[in-house]
């Protein structure tokens, strides 16, 4: 018996005896009382109560293939939902090859390997947060694509602000909230730029986070606003909300999203170190330019234009 089964049965956050979700289930309650812990090993919180059964601690919404179905299903050939994948970047990498010119979503519950930019860990644990991942048929020119980090950056602040988050931008596409991560994008490409080849557009967002090893400042949506929205809803939106943007971009190229970006710049106007390798610049810095490279009045070089790539932007008190 999948866990998952389980989960789906006790997301009501109401009380199910051992008999009931065995009966249900087809298993023995030895086994239900297994699968139990297991969640708890995932880091859901259930109480037991003798006479009672087990209860999840609080009403959970799981990510819904159903939904996703028929909200997305017209502009979108494969949507699938994962309870557990190691990252849902590499699930469809994995299957850009088979499903090479076709448009797919991919979400989990939970990545047991969530990968962020420049190798870092991305921080999934189960149910709490967005883990999202969509692939489309690539195009060119390259400059456009390399717009594309930028504008999905923006795409996912524009939601986030919808709900009340004031989310801004850290270039090249990090989203904060009062200068905390609360959202990172992770762009890949499948293939060869120059025949078939496919575009992997991973986001992950802190919906209830909670605490968590991360060394840099983080946030979540239920600490910044009170309530962590639904996920489902969350994700198709930000699924139409992307693909309208690639049109627009493929259309009228990154000047069309240039001004509301810089609207949404964090660090503008802030002194910021640039690090690439063992080189360090310090500054101030000025915005993108028109080609979304972020330019900085550095003490050591002046105006100094800087390519996304293996460049980290940092505050200037950071370590
Ligand atoms: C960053 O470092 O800011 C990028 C984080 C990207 C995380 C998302 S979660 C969904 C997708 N799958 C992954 O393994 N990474 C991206």
């Amino acid at each position: 018996m999948p866990v998952s089964a389980l989960l789906n049965l006790l997301k009501d956050g109401k009380f199910h005896s051992g008999d009931e979700l065995g009966e249900v289930l087809g298993v023995s309650r030895a086994a239900i009382w297994k699968q139990i812990r297991k969640l708890e090993e995932l880091g859901l919180e259930i109480s037991s109560v003798r006479g009672k059964g087990y209860r999840l601690q609080g009403e959970m919404e799981l990510l819904n293939q159903d939904y996703l179905k028929q909200a997305l299903g017209d502009n979108l050939q494969e949507i699938h939902v994962l309870f557990e994948t190691p990252s849902t970047n590499t699930w469809l990498l994995d299957r850009a090859n088979e499903w090479s010119g076709k448009a797919a979503l991919c979400v989990a519950e939970k990545q047991s390997a969530g990968r962020g930019r420049r190798g870092r860990e991305w921080v999934s644990p189960l149910g709490r947060n967005l883990y999202f991942s969509l692939m489309l048929p690539a195009f060119s020119p390259m400059s456009v694509i390399e717009g594309l980090s930028l504008v999905v950056g923006l795409v996912v602040a524009r939601q986030l602000n919808k709900l009340g988050c004031d989310a801004s931008l850290k270039w090249p596409n990090d989203v904060l909230v009062r200068g905390q991560k609360i959202a990172g994008v992770l762009i890949e490409l499948q293939g060869d730029l120059h025949s078939e080849c496919q575009l992997i557009i991973g986001v992950g967002v802190n919906f209830d986070l909670g605490v968590a090893n991360i060394d840099q400042p983080y946030t979540d949506i239920k600490s910044v606003v009170g309530k962590a929205p639904s996920r489902n809803s969350f994700s198709a939106e930000l699924c139409e909300e992307i693909i309208a943007s690639v049109e627009l971009l493929k259309e009228r190229g990154l000047k069309a999203f240039i001004s509301e970006w810089q609207s949404l710049d964090y660090y503008r106007e802030k002194r910021v170190k640039m690090l690439i390798g063992q080189n360090v610049w310090s500054g101030v810095a000025q915005g993108i330019n028109r080609k979304g490279e972020l330019q900085v009045l550095t003490d050591e070089d002046g105006l100094k234009v800087f390519n996304a790539g293996e460049i980290s932007l940092r505050p200037e008190d950071a370590d």
